[in-house]
This record gives C-alpha cells, structure tokens and sequence, in this order.
C-alpha cells in the first residue's frame, strides 16, 4: 500500500521531523542565543515568591541561598487563567480577563503545560541571573596596592641613586648626578604619580568636583615631572657631547611625553574650563579613560626600556645594585597592574 512505501515513510518522518526542529529546537535555541546575549533581558525576570519565607529569602540572603527559590512555583494557590487571541489588545478589559480556569478540560492543557514549561525556563534564567558575575571585589583594595607599590618602588629608587649611585644634582662637575635627575623624575614623578592620577576616582571618596580637581593637580605634577626629568637627560647628554634620540626608548619617552601634553590640554577643556556639553563629555569620556591609560602603560614601557638600557650602560651584572634596578622594574609592572585593575573595578558592586 501507498502508506507503507519507503519512501513516503522517509518523506513522513523527514517532515516530521522539520516540524520538530521548527516547533521546539528553533525557538529553545533562540531563547538560550538571547539569554547568552542579553544581560539586560536577564536583569527583569520574575520570580514567583509565594509566602513569605521566599520573600525573605531572596530580599536577605545571599545568591547561594536563592537556589530553594528560584524553581517552579507549582503550589496550590496558583491560579490560571486561560490564553486568548484577545490577550494584548486594549480592548480585552471584559469580565472574561478575569476568569480562572477552574478545572483543566482538554483544551486547556496545552496553556497549563505552556505555564509549566515557562516557569520552568524562567527559573533556568534567574538561576543564570543570579550567577555571581564580574570580579566580585570592589577597586578599594586594589588601589591600596597599587598605593604599596608606588611606596616600595620610590623607596628602591631612591635608594638606588642616593646609595648606590653619585647622587642628584642639576648642576654639577659630576655629569651623572644631572643624569640621575632623570629616572628618579620619570619614575616617580612621571610614572607613579599619573598611575596614582588615575585611580584617584576609585581610591579618593567625596564630591566629583575635589576628585577632579585632585586627578588634575596630580596629572600636573606627572607632567611637570616628565618634562623636567627629560630636561635632565637633554643637559646630560649635551653637556657629555653625546648624540641624542637614536634609541627605542628615547623615541617611546617622547612619544609618551607629548601624547600625555595633549591628553592633558584636551581633558582640561572639556572636563574642567571652559567645558564641554553634558553629551560631549559623555560621549569623549571612555576614549578619555582608555588614551589615559594607553599612555600610561606607554610610559610604564618607557620606564622599562630606559632601565634596561642604564643597566646595560653601566655594565651591570649579578650585584646588589642588579637587583635593586630589576626589582624597580618588576614593581613598576606590578603598579601597571594594580592601576589597571582598579581601573575596571567598580567602587561598590
Ligand atoms: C617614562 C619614563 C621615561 C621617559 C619619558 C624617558 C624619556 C627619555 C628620553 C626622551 C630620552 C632621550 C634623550 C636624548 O636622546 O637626548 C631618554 C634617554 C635616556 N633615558 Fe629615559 N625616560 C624615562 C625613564 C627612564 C628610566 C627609568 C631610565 C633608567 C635609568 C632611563 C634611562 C635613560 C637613558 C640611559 C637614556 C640615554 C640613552 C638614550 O637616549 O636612550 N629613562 N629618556
């Protein structure tokens, strides 16, 4: 018989299942694509909190406890109401928008088995929902860190150039007392003191206004700093008759100096005076944040070049003032690290 050909069989089950695949797997798939793209969608899912126990539960307790109430809700209080074509229009505002589904007929049981599997996905997305997310740590710790390292990395320059160099000078017979002006103001005028600029929004509380005002006092002195300790290498190597700018980390050094002027001239007039409009400033206010930072890790690297290049000059190998010039650089990156962190952490979470 026609029925039983193989063929049509085939046709019949391939049908059958493409009615499968379109009915059930397309829309649970584009559901979970959504969840997975859609954090704003999971941030308003309800939950059904039938007594107060569950109140308490998800208004006091932590989210590992919001597990014994994020499932089906399926007690006896539940009430349903039947699914109509009218539901959604205005017009639907009769005394039939009230009516329970008293007991279950035939027909109804596909809304009340639509209801069940609703609840039930929807305690899939909360439980998604509530998944600890993020770093979980607010930036106040880190930007205790971050402080340490710029203490212990001052600490180790200036005892590297007071102890084991000749010491500072701006004039002096001495031509590396000039030169040495240049890492102490780099590193920690230049360097630590624009990282400690940067995380002033995370580590400083109080009003916006002296927040910005510290931000843009402590980027003065990186600035006044860098130009000074640069000033410093210029005179040495003149006044040594050595050639200038042939090396990567004179080139990065400049690069840094002059991208953090313009930075600098920029967020002054739109942040502070004259200032720009409110959506101006919202609009240049990420790129703000990511160039600051760009040049910051630019002259963390500069830092790093010129250390590596001061070392080899002076021809460096396993003593104490060894360990003392890599131990800097390897504070200094730790800094670069804690700046970073606290930097995309937020205050409070
Ligand atoms: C962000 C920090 C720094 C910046 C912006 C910077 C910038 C510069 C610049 C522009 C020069 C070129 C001077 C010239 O060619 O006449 C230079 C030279 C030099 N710097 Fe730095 N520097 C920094 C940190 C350091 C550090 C920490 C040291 C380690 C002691 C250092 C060691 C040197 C040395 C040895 C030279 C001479 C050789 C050369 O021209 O490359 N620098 N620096």
């Amino acid at each position: 018989m026609i029925a039983s050909h193989p063929l049509l069989a085939m046709v019949g089950f391939l049908f059958h299942l493409v009615g499968i695949i379109l009915a059930i797997v397309v829309p649970v798939a584009f559901s979970l694509l959504r969840l997975q793209f859609s954090t704003q969608a999971m941030n308003w899912m309800p939950v059904i909190l039938g007594d107060k126990d569950s109140t308490d539960v998800w208004l006091g307790s932590s989210a590992s406890s919001y597990k014994n109430v994020l499932k089906p809700y399926e007690e006896s209080d539940l009430v349903w109401y039947p699914m109509t074509p009218g539901m959604g229009k205005p017009s639907f505002d009769g005394p039939e928008c009230i009516k329970e589904v008293t007991s279950l007929q035939i027909g109804n049981y596909c809304d009340v088995q639509y209801v069940k599997m609703y609840n039930i996905f929807m305690g899939q997305l909360q439980g998604i929902a509530k998944m600890p997310r993020g770093f979980q740590i607010r930036a106040t710790p880190v930007t205790m860190l971050a402080h340490l390292s710029f203490i212990a990395t001052t600490s180790l320059v200036l005892v590297w150039l007071l102890r084991f160099r000749e010491g500072l000078a701006f004039n002096s017979s001495n031509k590396i007392k000039i030169f040495n002006l240049h890492p102490l103001l780099t590193v920690i005028g230049f360097v630590l003191v624009d990282g400690e600029a940067i995380v002033t929004y995370k580590s400083i509380p109080g009003k916006q206004m002296s927040v910005k005002v510290v931000h843009l006092l402590l980027h003065l002195i990186a600035l006044a700093s860098g130009i000074l300790g640069i000033t410093a290498v210029f005179k040495f190597k003149k006044e040594a008759g050595l050639p200038n700018m042939y090396t990567l980390h004179s080139w990065l050094g400049i690069s840094a100096i002059s991208s953090f002027g313009l930075q600098y001239i920029l967020g002054f007039f739109t942040y502070l005076f004259p200032g720009a409009e409110m959506h101006t400033r919202a609009t240049l206010l990420p790129w703000h944040r990511f160039i600051g930072m760009a040049i910051f890790l630019l002259a963390v690297h500069t830092a790093e070049t010129g250390l590596i290049q001061y070392f080899q000059f002076l021809g460096l190998f396993r003593s104490q003032e060894a360990l003392i010039v890599n131990f800097t650089g390897l504070l200094l990156f730790l800094f670069a690290v804690f700046v970073g962190l606290s930097v995309i952490l937020p205050r409070n979470y």
